[in-house]
């Protein structure tokens, strides 16, 4: 439906000024993460040569450019404001990977609202977030971005974020513009290596990669991101089929779409023509709005005259962008996000910093507890030891460019503050790495690893001494923050050479050794796992970091956070997924090897650890699963009801999870898919009923022809507390 004062603006603007509003521009206050930084901004802003801007934040500041655009330009338009809010504004929370092995939609969107209200105090209405692709390959740095290797918690995940971001009413000064990116299959380059190229089948595509985009159209967002890489051999920015046939005429996507950071003028090398064909065809495709680059602003009018785009689709993309604009409120007041007694009202409270230590605590996942190392008691003699025990730099996580790594909490600082009356030593132990040449590639934003003066034997042994006359070990061990994150794809994902050798050192002590765990991917940690050891995994937890790892490390919160991807024993199994097919000729379960079967002669099929993996200090039992009927007919739901039972000593909170096989059908399934889940409390002792109810919808698949049906037949429903769950009933589908 057509937006009344939309129209008529269209019709007083010139050509230029239509051409101008597809143009965003970065004047370099921001991370400029490519080549290029816009030049001349505030001129081509009065030219109406400019649709938004990024990288400007504080009411102050933009208000400067919404100033320039509202009262210098012909038309007075105002700008989109756009940032990179991924996990926190200021008050950074865990990166989205941790965020979401909470498994808590609620959590997930109070973060973005929180996100939002923050956001929007220092001037920003757009945000390039959520980042929705599904990533099976851990060496790609940006699986710290998303939500992990599954379809559906992917979906989940991304509607409550939007609904966290966007609320109910985007013209509110506190909600703002979301973006879902990076459309589409940015998380399947190949190898695991950033922008590189990704060629899947549409099965492949429509069942496994598409639907967390989908379930972000649905919910309503106002914008999508094209993507760097190509799909199906033609480049997300100009992929007519991606942008309009499926995005637009298929899902009913009525936002607008931006490019990546220069992905459009990126179609020329990749092999598309020169700037001006390659805006042309971006335009065709189905791109609004260009990103830095400044195709469209240069080379548009030229392709107009000579045939190459009609002056309907440069409308068509300007209208949309404008409709964005009214939408937000921005034409009712340009001024709407900029008032300059709100940052100090809405940004970093205690309310804010009390939020982010919650979604932090929750996002840890407890992946081993030897003898029940943890949780430590509080007056206890502790050597807290490790290269990321007492580094602020590396606390907030990947592209977390609005926080300030000052404020972060260290794990030594945490430590202080919940358990003042142990005893706390602290030894650096190691270096993140030893290797120059590597830091040197990290080191890009900042210092993130610092290699001492001292040599490594020296380190080692200093921490050795402190583990000696301690009565526990703590290693704050893993991945310093840039060592994940866009352009920052490892081959080796194992936690580096000069920390595996303190943690072999302090194991070796004889003390109790809890290793707490940091990155932005999982890692291959064989080794590790196969210590007597307990080991925390809490990804970089955002500002609050210590706080919330000392409240998990001292039991004031029972770790609850579940994997969301799968951790391979080496780099060689990869990609590897819960939901990968049978095959025609299947391995064992019980990982024993068979000649002519599909497996290694160097490693088990099985993963070190499974999505949906995740221990507590308590115990939970799943018995007498029920399932409501023995068979349904197409359109009809069923339900299973299961009884979860605390069995150990602590209260806890455990994800009941449901998967779903469908046994026989026209495309070869997947061993299970995920269905559905419940968080849940259960205080100690305590039994719950719990139900989960499956729709039409989640026995359904793309078939290939693309239709989504159920095909009748048998279902196999498994629920449990990970992807391995074996307790199963059966039903039929007729
Ligand atoms: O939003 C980001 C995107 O995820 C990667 N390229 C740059 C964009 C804007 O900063």
């Amino acid at each position: 439906q057509r937006i009344p004062e939309v129209e008529a603006l269209l019709q007083k603007m010139t050509l230029e000024e239509k051409i101008g509003q597809l143009n965003l521009l970065t004047p370099g206050g921001g991370v400029a993460t490519g080549e290029v930084v816009s030049k001349n901004v505030e001129a081509k802003i009065k030219a109406g040569e400019v649709g938004g801007l990024f990288g400007v934040a504080g009411p102050d500041k933009v208000r400067v450019a919404q100033e320039l655009a509202v009262k210098k330009s012909r038309l007075g338009i105002p700008l989109l404001i756009g940032s990179d809010v991924i996990h926190g504004y200021k008050t950074t929370y865990p990166i989205p990977l941790g965020l979401a092995s909470s498994w808590d939609m609620d959590l997930v969107q109070q973060a973005a609202q929180m996100a939002a209200k923050e956001a929007t105090a220092d001037g920003i209405n757009w945000n390039f977030s959520p980042m929705v692709d599904i990533a099976r390959d851990p060496r790609w740095g940006r699986i710290a971005e998303g939500a992990g290797e599954d379809p559906y918690l992917g979906s989940r995940i991304a509607e409550a974020s939007i609904k966290g971001y966007q609320g109910d009413d985007l013209a509110a000064a506190h909600t703002m513009l979301a973006c879902v990116k990076h459309f589409a299959l940015y998380g399947a380059a190949e190898a695991g290596r950033d922008y590189h190229s990704v060629d899947m089948s549409k099965i492949k595509m429509f069942n496994q990669y598409l639907p967390p985009y989908k379930a972000a159209v649905d919910a309503g967002v106002a914008s999508v991101m094209s993507s760097f890489n190509d799909v199906d051999g033609i480049p997300a920015t100009g992929n007519k089929w991606l942008l309009t046939d499926l995005l637009r005429d298929k899902w009913g996507f009525n936002g607008f779409v931006v490019s990546d950071y220069t992905s459009l003028n990126e179609m020329i090398p990749h092999g598309l023509g020169d700037l001006q064909a390659v805006s042309a065809l971006a335009l065709n495709a189905g791109l609004d709005m260009d990103m830095v680059g400044e195709g469209f602003l240069t080379t548009l009018k030229k392709s107009l005259e000579e045939g190459k785009v009609t002056e309907e689709a440069i409308t068509n993309a300007c209208r949309r962008i404008l409709e964005a604009k009214y939408i937000s409120g921005l034409f009712e007041d340009p001024y709407r996000y900029l008032d300059s007694k709100r940052p100090a009202k809405d940004i970093l409270t205690k309310e804010n910093r009390a939020l982010a230590r919650t979604l932090a605590a929750h996002s840890f996942v407890l992946l081993k507890n030897e003898n029940n190392i943890l949780p430590l008691q509080k007056n206890k003699k502790i050597a807290l030891v490790g290269p990321l025990a007492d580094s602020r730099n590396n606390m907030l996580g990947t592209w977390a460019p609005t926080g300030d790594v000052s404020l972060a909490v260290t794990i030594l600082e945490g430590f202080k503050n919940v358990a003042p009356n142990a005893t706390i030593q602290y030894a650096k132990g190691a270096n993140i790495s030893d290797d120059e040449e590597f830091a040197k590639h990290v080191n890009v934003f900042g210092p993130r690893i610092e290699i001492d003066e001292r040599s490594p034997e020296v380190m080692v042994d200093e921490a050795v001494e402190l583990a000696k006359n301690a009565d526990v070990v703590v290693a704050v061990v893993g991945e310093a923050t840039e060592m994940t994150g866009e352009a920052a794809s490892r081959t080796d994902i194992s936690i580096p050479e000069s920390q595996k050798i303190l943690i072999r050192a302090l194991v070796a002590t004889g003390k109790p050794v809890a290793l707490v765990l940091m990155s932005g991917r999982p890692l291959t940690i064989p080794d590790e796992l196969g210590l007597p050891v307990a080991i925390l995994q809490v990804w970089h937890p955002g500002v609050e970091a210590g706080n919330a790892i000392a409240d998990v490390v001292f039991g004031d919160y029972n770790p609850s956070g579940k994997l969301t991807v799968t951790w391979p024993r080496n780099v060689g199994q990869i990609p590897i997924y819960y939901s990968a097919k049978n095959t025609g000729r299947p391995a064992p379960e019980n990982d024993e090897f068979q000649k002519f079967r599909s497996n290694y002669l160097d490693s088990p099929n099985s993963p070190l650890l499974p999505f949906g993996y995740g221990l507590s200090y308590t115990n939970f039992e799943y018995s007498n699963l029920k399932l409501d009927k023995a068979s349904i007919g197409q359109g009809e739901s069923i339900s299973a009801t299961v009884t979860v039972t605390n069995t150990g000593n602590y209260d806890g909170e455990e994800v009941v999870q449901l998967y779903l096989r469908d046994v026989v059908r026209s495309i070869t399934p997947p061993k299970r898919e995920l269905k559905g889940f419940r968080k849940i409390l259960l205080k100690k002792g305590e039994s719950k009923e719990v139900t989960i109810t499956l729709s039409p919808d989640d026995l359904k698949f793309y078939n290939s022809q693309l239709d989504f049906v159920a095909e009748p037949g048998e279902f196999v429903v498994f629920v449990g507390t990970n992807s391995d769950a074996q307790l199963s009933k059966s039903f039929v589908l007729n």
